[in-house]
C-alpha cells in the first residue's frame, strides 16, 4: 500500500492502492506508520508524497462510508503530517479529491502535474470535507475562493490551482523529481504549516455574494450550506476548535438520508455498466456513425458524437432540410466558443469530422446510423427498409425512438439482430442518460457496443427492454397521469408543480410540458385513442388545451401565460380545470403538497416495480438513474426506487392500494412491490453486485 523510495536525503512515499488510490484504513495506517518512522529517521531530510497509478489519490474510502469508522481515522493522520519536523512536499496528479487533496493542505508545498487537478468534491456525496479541508482551504486560498470550492465541489486545473494559491508549482517535466528537487531545498527549513496561518481578510461584498449564491444553488441540499457555517468557523475560530466542528458535521452528514441518497447514486452510476450476461463479450470497435434526421434531436445526437471524437455522416431528405440541420449543429457550436467551453481551433476541429449528405449510400461506409426521423411508425418503417437494403449486412442500425415498438421495428429489417435502440434526451449532447433498448433479437454483441458507445459519449447508459415508453417515458406517462386525475379532484397545476418543486424536482410536471410542448403529448393521445381501454381512466384537458392553440411556451401559453418567458399562473386554466373537475362530478377538496408528492411518488414505485418484474429494467438502481439523470428526478433523494426503500415499502403499498382502488387496473398494485413489502425486503436488496 505504502512504498518508500529513498533519494539522497529525500525520501518519495507512494500511495499505492489501486484503482484510484482510496484513503483506506489499510493506506491511513501506511501513511501514518511510515511518517512516524521517517520523521524520526535522522538519515532523513525531507518527504514527498505521490501516488502511484493514474492518480494521487481520490480522496476517501467510500465503500467504508457508512460504516463503523476505523482507526486510524485520516483527520488524525493528516494532522501527524502537518507535525513532522521535516518539510513535506505533496505531489499532486490525476486528480487529487478530497482526503487527497486535504494531505496536500498539510503538507509545506504543493506542486502540481501540469494535467493534474484538485478539489474537495465531498459535496457531491452529501458531505464536507472531514479531513481538515475545511479549516485548512481558507488559511491558504481566503475564504471566498474556499467556500466556492467546498460548496461547489469543483476541480480546478493545475493552472487555476496556481493562480488561487494552492499549489506552490506546476512541474514542467517530471513531477516526480520536481517534488523532490523541492523537498530538497527546503531541508533545514522549519516547516510551514497551514493550520497555524490566519484566515486573510476578504472583501466583506465577494464574501456575501457567494454565500447568496451558495444558497441559491443548495436547492434543497443541506451540506452546500453547511460549508457555509464550516468557512464562517475558520475565519472566527482557531484550527483546534474549527477541525472539530468540522468532524462533528462530517460525521451528522454521513448518517443524513441525502448523503445516503447521493452515495447510492455514485454507486450506481458505475454499477449501471457492469452487465453480468454480457462479460467477455467484445464490444465492436466503432469510429464512424450516420445519423438520419437533422432536426433538433438529430443535430444534438450528431454533436455529442463529434463532441466524443467519433466522425459522423449527417443524413436529410433534401439539401435545404440538410442545410437547416447544419445550420443547426453550427449553432451549437458557436455558442459553445461564444460561452467559452470550446475554442475556434477545438469547433473547425470537431466540425471537420461531420460530413452532410442526402445520399443514403453515403451511410455504407459507418458502422452505426441512428435515425432520428419523424416519431410516426410508418415513415420509420419506411426508412428501415431502404436501410436494410442500402447498407452491409453488419451496419448496427439504431433508433432514437422515444416509444414506438422496436420489434415491429426489427421485423422490417434483414438481419434484425444488428437493430437496437438509442434512445437519447434532449438536447442530446448535453442531456447525460441514454437508453440502450434491446429487442428480442438484438445480439448481445450490438448490446455491448451500445454500452461502450455510451461510455464514449461520456453518458449514464441505462439497458431497458421493449414497452411502451421503455423505462423513463413509460414512468412519466403514469404519473403524469396521476397528476392530471389530481387535477379532476381539485388540485390546480401550479399547485402540484410547486409540491414537486419543493420535492427537489427540478420543474413540475405541468411546466415541463409547456417546455416540451403539449403537440408532443396531443399527438400521443390521438396515436394511442383507438386502443385506449374505455374503462382506463383518462383526462381529456390536454386534448382542450391545444384544441385553444394552448402548445405551451412556444405558443406563449399551455399550462400556464408566459409573458416574456416568465411562467404565470392564467385564472383562464384556473377556470376550465375547476369547470372540466365539475364536469366529472368527482368529490372536490383541497391538497396538501405532501398529498400530492405522495400519490405521485407512489405511482412513479409502482410502476417502477412492475418493470422491474416485467424485467424492462434490471435493477432498481437502474429506474434510479433513468429518472434522476433524464427526468429531473432530485439526485440527493436518490431515485424513486431508492427514495420508496427510505420512505418505508408498508406505506408506499398503503398509498398504491388507495392509488388502485380509485384509477382502476392500470394502477394495480405490481405484485414484486407487495412481495417486499410483505416480506420486509428493500428494492435495494435486488441491486445485488451494488456495495
Ligand atoms: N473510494 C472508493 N472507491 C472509489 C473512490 C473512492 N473515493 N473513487 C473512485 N472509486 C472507485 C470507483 O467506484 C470505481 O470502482 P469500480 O471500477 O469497481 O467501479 C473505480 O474507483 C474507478 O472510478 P471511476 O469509474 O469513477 O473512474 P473515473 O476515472 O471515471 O473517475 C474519479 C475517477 C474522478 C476519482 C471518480 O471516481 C470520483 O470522482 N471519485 C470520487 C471522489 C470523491 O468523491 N472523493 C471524496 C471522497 S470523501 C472524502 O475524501 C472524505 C474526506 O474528506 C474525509
Amino acid at each position: 500500500m505504502i512504498h518508500l523510495h529513498p533519494s539522497g536525503k529525500v525520501t518519495l512515499l507512494e500511495i499505492d492502492n489501486p484503482p484510484v488510490n482510496a484513503t483506506s484504513q489499510a493506506v491511513r495506517q501506511g501513511l501514518l506508520d511510515a511518517i512516524e518512522r521517517l520523521d524520526t529517521d535522522p538519515a532523513v531530510g525531507a518527504i514527498v508524497i505521490a501516488g502511484a497509478g493514474r492518480t494521487f489519490t481520490a480522496g476517501g474510502d467510500i465503500t467504508e462510508f457508512g460504516k463503523p469508522p476505523l482507526l486510524p481515522h485520516l483527520p488524525d493522520v493528516i494532522t501527524r503530517i502537518e507535525a513532522c519536523a521535516k518539510p513535506v512536499v505533496v505531489a499532486w496528479h490525476g486528480t487529487a479529491l478530497g482526503g487527497g487533496c486535504e494531505i496536500g493542505l498539510a503538507a509545506t508545498k504543493r506542486i502540481i502535474a501540469p494535467d493534474g487537478s484538485v478539489g474537495l468534491p465531498e459535496v457531491k456525496l452529501g458531505l464536507m470535507p472531514g479531513a481538515g479541508g475545511t479549516q485548512r482551504l481558507p488559511r491558504l486560498v481566503g475564504p471566498v475562493v474556499a467556500l466556492d470550492l467546498i460548496a461547489s465541489g469543483r476541480m480546478v486545473g493545475a493552472k487555476e490551482a496556481l493562480a488561487l494559491g494552492l499549489v506552490d508549482a506546476i512541474a514542467a517535466g517530471n513531477l516526480r523529481e520536481e517534488a523532490v528537487a523541492l523537498a530538497e531545498s527546503l531541508i533545514g527549513q522549519p516547516p510551514e504549516r497551514v493550520s497555524e496561518r490566519p484566515v486573510p481578510a476578504s472583501d466583506p461584498t465577494a464574501w456575501e455574494a457567494t454565500v447568496a449564491k451558495v444558497k441559491k444553488d443548495a436547492k434543497g441540499r443541506t451540506a452546500p450550506l453547511a460549508a457555509i457555517a464550516l468557512v464562517e468557523t475558520a475565519r472566527a475560530e482557531p484550527f483546534a476548535a474549527g477541525q472539530p466542528k468540522e468532524r462533528a458535521t462530517f460525521f451528522d452528514l454521513m448518517a443524513s438520508p441525502q448523503s445516503k441518497a447521493l452515495r447510492h447514486m455514485f454507486m450506481a452510476e458505475r454499477e449501471v455498466a457492469r452487465v453480468p450476461e454480457l462479460a467477455g463479450i467484445s464490444p465492436r470497435e466503432i469510429n464512424h456513425i450516420g445519423v438520419i434526421g437533422a432536426g433538433t434531436m438529430g443535430s444534438g445526437i450528431a454533436v455529442a458524437f463529434l463532441d466524443a471524437g467519433y466522425r459522423v455522416t449527417l443524413m436529410e431528405a433534401s439539401e435545404a432540410a440538410l442545410q437547416a440541420g447544419l445550420d443547426r449543429v453550427n449553432g451549437l457550436y458557436l455558442r459553445s466558443v461564444k460561452s467559452g467551453r470550446i475554442d475556434e481551433t477545438i469547433r473547425l476541429e470537431r466540425l471537420s469530422r461531420l460530413t452532410p449528405t442526402t445520399e443514403i449510400k453515403a451511410l455504407a461506409e459507418t458502422g452505426l446510423v441512428i435515425e432520428a426521423v419523424f416519431e410516426d411508425m410508418a415513415v420509420k418503417l419506411d426508412l428501415l427498409g431502404r436501410l436494410g437494403a442500402a447498407l452491409p449486412a453488419e451496419t448496427i442500425i439504431a433508433t432514437n425512438t422515444s416509444y414506438l415498438d422496436l420489434e415491429v421495428m426489427a421485423d422490417a429489417l434483414p438481419h434484425p439482430e444488428r437493430f437496437i435502440g438509442l434512445h437519447f434526451f434532449s438536447p442530446a449532447h448535453v442531456m447525460k442518460l441514454l437508453e440502450i433498448v434491446r429487442a428480442r433479437r438484438t445480439a448481445k454483441e450490438v448490446l455491448a457496443t451500445g454500452l461502450a458507445i455510451g461510455k464514449r459519449l461520456k453518458k449514464i447508459a441505462v439497458i431497458a427492454g421493449v414497452c411502451d415508453g421503455f423505462i423513463g417515458n413509460r414512468l412519466l406517462a403514469r404519473y403524469r397521469a396521476q397528476c392530471e386525475f389530481m387535477l379532476e379532484e381539485g388540485a390546480l397545476p401550479q399547485e402540484i408543480d410547486a409540491a414537486l418543486e419543493a420535492f427537489g424536482f427540478a420543474m413540475g410536471p405541468f411546466a415541463v410540458q409547456d417546455l416540451a410542448g403539449l403537440d408532443i403529448a396531443w399527438a400521443r393521445r390521438k396515436r394511442l385513442a383507438a386502443t385506449r381501454n374505455p374503462a382506463e381512466r383518462d383526462v381529456p384537458l390536454v386534448d382542450r388545451l391545444c384544441e385553444a392553440g394552448r402548445f405551451g411556451q412556444k405558443a406563449g401559453k399551455g399550462w400556464y401565460l408566459y409573458a416574456e418567458g416568465k411562467r404565470e399562473v392564467d385564472p383562464e386554466i384556473d377556470a376550465l380545470v375547476r369547470a372540466h373537475a365539475a364536469s366529472t362530478g368527482r368529490a372536490q377538496r383541497s391538497f396538501s403538497a405532501a398529498e400530492i408528492q405522495s400519490r405521485v411518488l407512489t405511482t412513479m414505485i409502482n410502476e417502477g416495480a412492475k418493470i422491474l418484474g416485467e424485467g424492462i429494467a434490471a435493477r432498481p438502481l437502474d429506474i434510479d438513474l433513468v429518472l434522476v439523470n433524464g427526468y429531473g428526478f432530485p439526485n440527493w433523494r436518490g431515485g424513486p426506487m431508492h427514495y420508496a426503500d427510505e420512505t418505508g415499502l408498508a406505506r408506499i403499498l398503503a398509498e398504491a392500494e388507495a392509488i388502485a382502488a380509485r384509477d382502476g387496473a392500470a394502477y394495480a398494485v405490481a405484485r414484486l412491490l407487495r412481495e417486499l413489502a410483505g416480506s420486509g425486503r428493500t428494492f435495494a436488496s435486488l441491486n445485488a453486485s451494488e456495495r
